[in-house]
């Protein structure tokens, strides 16, 4: 049985159908990249999954139980977890007072006295490893909204591994970043991924990324699944390359 499973995941908007039909497996260790041009359907496939749209039709099972119905909360809890976007960091906490809150949010008797202390403890710890594995524990003490623009996305990501995810889920790492921001983004990311032990669903849209990262490429346009396996297969294959010259020109 596959870690996350998606079964015929359908979403439509009035008469738009952003996301048809997806049949996905993504195995527990595998690192995972959605790919596709603009307007694909990456995204609405991600907030499907995530919870924060509901599906049209079709299901998303996690670990052999059906998601359907769990709010994004729940699915955080379940193990669940998505990058937080820009706008959740809180700025003038530090990058390690961001990561202890997000890592705090998903332990438990978090808001009970007794347990007070010890989730503290707990939640400090996840979040400075985390940092330490995203190469910014020396930018830890400084407030987030200072950091630069790169660090802060990975910093992103830092929040969402405190969380000790079982599925880390990951919506364009790069998006805004300058091609020397990017580059580094993508070894640092390429380094943690390379550890072992986490299970990641990357939507990206910039091929070069994607094939630097994802051990696996489900390939999406206009909504359906066009391609789905390994980056050497997918690199040639005639239907992609059609998709994103198609996509871009
Ligand atoms: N909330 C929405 N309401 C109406 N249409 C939407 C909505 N979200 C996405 N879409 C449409 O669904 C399609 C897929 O969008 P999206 O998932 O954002 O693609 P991607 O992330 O691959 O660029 C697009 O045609 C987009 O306009
Ligand atoms: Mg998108």
């Amino acid at each position: 049985m596959a870690l996350l499973e998606l079964d015929g995941l359908t979403k439509r908007y009035g008469g738009v159908t952003a996301v048809n039909d997806v049949t996905m497996r993504v195995e527990a260790g595998e690192v995972r990249a959605v790919i596709g041009p603009n307007g694909a359907g990456k995204t609405s496939l991600f907030h499907l999954i995530t919870g924060v749209v509901t599906a049209t039709s079709g299901d998303v099972r996690f670990d052999g139980r059906v998601l359907s119905g769990l709010s994004s909360y729940q699915r955080c809890q379940a193990g669940l977890s998505r990058t937080f976007q820009l706008t959740s960091l809180f700025p003038e906490m530090t990058a390690r007072e961001n990561c202890r809150v997000a890592a705090q949010a998903r332990l438990p008797r978090r808001w009970q006295p007794w347990g007070g202390a010890s989730v503290f403890g707990e939640a400090s710890k996840r979040g400075d490893e985390a940092l330490e594995r995203l190469g910014l524990s020396a930018v830890a003490g400084r407030p987030a909204g200072l950091l630069s623009h790169g660090d802060q996305r990975l910093l992103e990501v830092a929040m969402a591994l405190s969380q000790k995810p079982r599925v880390l889920l990951l919506d364009e790492p790069t998006q805004g970043l300058s091609v020397e921001e990017t580059l580094t983004a993508v070894e640092t990311l390429a380094g943690l991924f390379a550890g072992g032990g986490l299970t990641v669903l990357l939507v990206e849209h910039d091929m070069e990324v994607v094939f630097r990262l994802a051990s696996k490429i489900t390939v999406m346009h206009r909504g359906s699944v066009i391609a789905d396996d390994v980056p050497s297969v997918v690199k040639d294959d005639a239907a992609v390359q059609a998709a994103y010259l198609g996509g871009y020109a």
